[in-house]
């Protein structure tokens, strides 16, 4: 019998546990922080750590319009595709996918891609 362990998913948090509105941190180990969101029912995961600085945008706020503000120099990016979209962010973040299985949150942590030009 093949046995296959998936090692590159890592559980969150239950569904309920993450408020719409809400940003929570996962330290996969070895791996830089992911920053997942929840917004409008939907779930969503980037790099947490900004790309202007060291700053973790899971400190930072994240409004209705997918757009998380970050807590150091107020640069912004849009959290469904990694976009930077003001001063003084300019490069993008990665994204992960997020999986929602049975109630619980999960993110393929090793799928991170930069998806925005
Ligand atoms: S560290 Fe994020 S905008 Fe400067």
């Amino acid at each position: 019998m093949n046995c296959v362990i998936n090692l590159s998913r890592f559980y969150v948090c239950e569904l309920d546990q993450l408020g719409d509105g809400e940003i929570v941190q996962i330290t996969p180990p070895a791996r830089p922080p992911i920053a997942v969101f929840r917004v409008d029912d939907q779930l969503y995961a980037t790099d947490d750590t900004c790309t202007h600085g060291q700053a973790l945008l899971s400190e930072g706020d994240v409004d209705d319009d997918f757009v998380v503000e970050c807590p150091w120099h107020g640069g912004t990016f849009d959290i469904r595709t990694g976009e930077a979209l003001s001063f003084p962010c300019v490069l993008p973040l990665k994204v992960y996918p997020v999986q929602l299985e049975d109630g619980k949150v999960y993110v393929d942590v090793l799928a991170g891609a930069v998806k925005a030009g």
